[in-house]
């Protein structure tokens, strides 16, 4: 079976979805690989028929076991007709708990085809130099691996293999972690107002007039603000998250393997 189009389906705010989800790709050796990133607000309203792709890749991080609310309201936007599909979660090093699961019946939902899943690892969105948690991951060897799964997942639809092996997780799901009612902040005294945090917010929670202003409303606390910030000056001040990055840096050290299943 040739693959020709590998259509990649992501939402990761701090990129490190992304990142894995190119590997994969770039293991299945398909002839182009289309991007649909529905990670900017600008995604947030399209919809979306697939195109003829032979495949695809469909990946999002884990918020509090689950997947994050307002990366499934955006899937569900799409209407596809039976494409194979990959499944990524990508998680800080804690626990994915339901996420994979979720993702599944969300793909199923949008009309593709689910025959493979894995759960990689990235950076802690919460990790700092002072509380790290997986800093740096991916690393260079768990790039390795989601080549290496890309191309086990070709070989499989090649030999005309298109089931899904169970996965991990519960139905009912878990419920949403109750996180405070907060955002990420700007300290104006370090900011240059290059507008980097604007551009990179997911949900246009921020604004700059005279001042800076985030909408805890609209904030979803993935801190990319925060990491595209070359100036330090968005930070996340809320003494609960603190205390949560401070436990996850203590007991979430040993770095986790990749889970891959096809
Ligand atoms: C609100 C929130 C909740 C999170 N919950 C979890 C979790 O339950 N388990 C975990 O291991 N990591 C959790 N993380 C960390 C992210 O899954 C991790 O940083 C991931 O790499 C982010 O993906 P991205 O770079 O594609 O945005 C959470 C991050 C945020 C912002």
């Amino acid at each position: 079976m040739r693959i020709r189009t590998i259509r990649l389906i992501t939402f990761s705010p701090t990129g490190t979805t992304r990142r894995i989800a190119d590997e994969i790709a770039l293991g299945f050796q398909g002839e182009s690989i289309e991007r649909l990133d529905l990670t900017l607000p600008t995604a947030a309203s399209a919809s979306i028929s697939t195109t003829t792709t032979d495949m695809a890749i469909i990946g999002a991080p884990v918020y509090g076991g689950r997947l994050p609310v307002e990366a499934v309201r955006r899937f569900k936007a799409i209407n596809d007709k039976g494409t194979p599909a990959v499944l990524l979660v990508v998680y800080g090093n804690r626990a994915v708990e339901d996420a994979l699961l979720e993702l599944r019946d969300l793909a199923s939902s949008c009309g593709f085809k689910p025959i493979a899943a894995a759960a990689f690892i990235g950076e802690h969105s919460f990790s700092s130099d002072h509380t790290p948690i997986a800093p740096n991951r991916p690393y260079t060897d768990d790039l390795v691996q989601a080549f290496r799964f890309g191309t086990e997942v070709r070989r499989k639809m090649q030999r005309q293999e298109f089931d899904l092996p169970q996965i991990p997780g519960n139905i009912p799901y878990r419920d949403h972690a109750k996180l405070p009612q907060t955002s990420a902040i700007t300290i104006e005294s370090a900011c240059r107002k290059c507008r980097a945090c604007l551009t990179a917010c997911p949900t246009a929670a921020i604004s700059i007039r005279d001042v800076i202003e985030t909408n805890q409303k609209r904030c979803i606390l993935c801190c990319a603000c925060i990491k595209k910030c070359r100036h330090s000056a968005r930070i996340l001040p809320d003494a609960q998250i603190k205390q949560i990055a401070e436990r996850l840096s203590a007991t979430c050290r040993e770095p986790k393997a990749p889970q891959t299943f096809y």
